[in-house]
């Protein structure tokens, strides 16, 4: 009998807030790997809030996800059958390129052999993966986070945030996490974060940020745009960085213009720095990061929290929760069992 790969297609662009309907099941025989190829069986499938913006008609930066087609995503599988040396059969990738299937063909260079001993295998879809190497990479490199600055982050108690203020905290400076209820900021405040904002209850935000950071904010890991960007561009710093990583409050209405308040003024009395960042430009970093963050992790600095659901049937809902705010931690759906029980 042939082996079926469940898949999740696309099947209309969403008007606003995605629907479940937005994608059907469309399964297919398991495709058999041709010369240079493997054929990988996911473990874990990650969703990711740049998904969204590959499923919206706005231009971005790669190419979209058409009708018809596998919806794009993450994940982490092993190597079931092959006709690549590089991938021999039993090997663990990592790699963006998985699709919401079961399975999926891989070359070599689409995909990173992930090393158990760092970590559990869904460590590399969440703080030993893009998530996590974001946070490192826009808190060390971009915003150049130094001992007695004040941080605020955003979206904090998530796959980034959750990793970000503890970077902070490893490197003597001080965060301020604002998230979306209070659970989420107590977390934060469990992992090292000084303050919090629940930017969801608090009155008026710009005072709340003013509050937290009376001396003004020196770097800002701004995950979200909207309200609580506008909130900390009214209390910057004198020399302030920021990094402009995502825009979840945007996130339905990307081919929008952004419209609000401007912050010129701001950016110059403050003489701040603004730099947007891909994590794609960096993936040469993505290895010897991985392998600092994982250091960090056994020497107990690091700790960091997921949320998994369970089977295929569970992704167009686990990215859902994900855009609207119920998940707690790095999303993540399990799909199979990893080769002898790891997982
Ligand atoms: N530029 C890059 O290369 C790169 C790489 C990775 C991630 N990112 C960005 O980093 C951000 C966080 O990603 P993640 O994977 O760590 O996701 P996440 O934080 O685990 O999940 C997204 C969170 O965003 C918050 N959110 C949703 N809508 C919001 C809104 N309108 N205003 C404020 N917060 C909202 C929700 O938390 P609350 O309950 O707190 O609202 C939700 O849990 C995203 O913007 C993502 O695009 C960028």
């Amino acid at each position: 009998m042939t082996m079926q790969n469940c898949r999740w297609v696309l099947n209309r662009f969403p008007d606003g807030a995605p629907v479940p309907e937005c994608w059907r099941r469309d399964d297919a025989a398991v495709p058999e790997p041709q010369d240079g190829e493997a054929l990988v069986r996911a473990i874990y499938l990650s969703v990711d809030p740049y998904l969204r913006g590959r499923i919206s008609k706005a231009a971005n930066y790669a190419a979209g996800v058409q009708i018809g087609e596998v919806m794009h995503g993450g994940g982490v599988g092993v190597v079931e059958k092959s006709r690549s040396s590089e991938l021999p059969e039993g090997t663990i990738v990592e790699g963006f390129g998985f699709g919401w299937q079961d399975y999926s063909l891989q070359k070599p260079d689409a995909v990173r052999v992930f090393d158990p001993s760092l970590g559990p295998l869904h460590a590399s879809l969440s703080y030993l993966g893009m998530p996590g190497i974001t946070a490192y990479m826009t808190m060390i490199d971009t915003i150049q986070i130094k001992q007695g600055d004040v941080a605020v982050v955003s979206a904090a108690s998530g796959a980034v945030g959750q990793i970000a203020g503890q970077i902070a905290r490893i490197k003597g400076a001080s965060a301020v996490a604002v998230a979306g209820s209070d659970e989420k900021i107590a977390w934060c405040k469990e992992l090292g974060y000084s303050d919090g904002i629940n930017y969801k209850t608090a009155d008026d935000l710009p005072a709340a940020v003013k509050a937290a950071c009376p001396d003004g904010v020196d770097a800002f890991l701004d995950n979200t745009a909207g309200p609580i960007h506008d909130a900390v561009m009214l209390n910057l710093a004198l020399g302030a960085r920021i990094a402009v990583c995502g825009t979840m409050d945007l996130s339905n209405r990307l081919d929008e213009p952004d419209m609000g308040r401007r912050f010129l003024r701001q950016i110059l009395t403050a003489r701040a720095r603004m730099q947007g960042f891909l994590i794609f430009d960096h993936m040469d970093r993505f290895d010897s990061v991985r392998r600092e963050i994982a250091g960090w992790a056994k020497d107990g600095l690091i700790r960091h929290r997921e949320d998994i659901m369970e089977g295929i049937e569970s992704v167009p809902e686990a990215f859902l929760r994900l855009l609207t705010g119920k998940n707690f931690g790095k999303q993540l759906i399990r799909i199979s069992e990893g080769p002898g029980g790891i997982g």
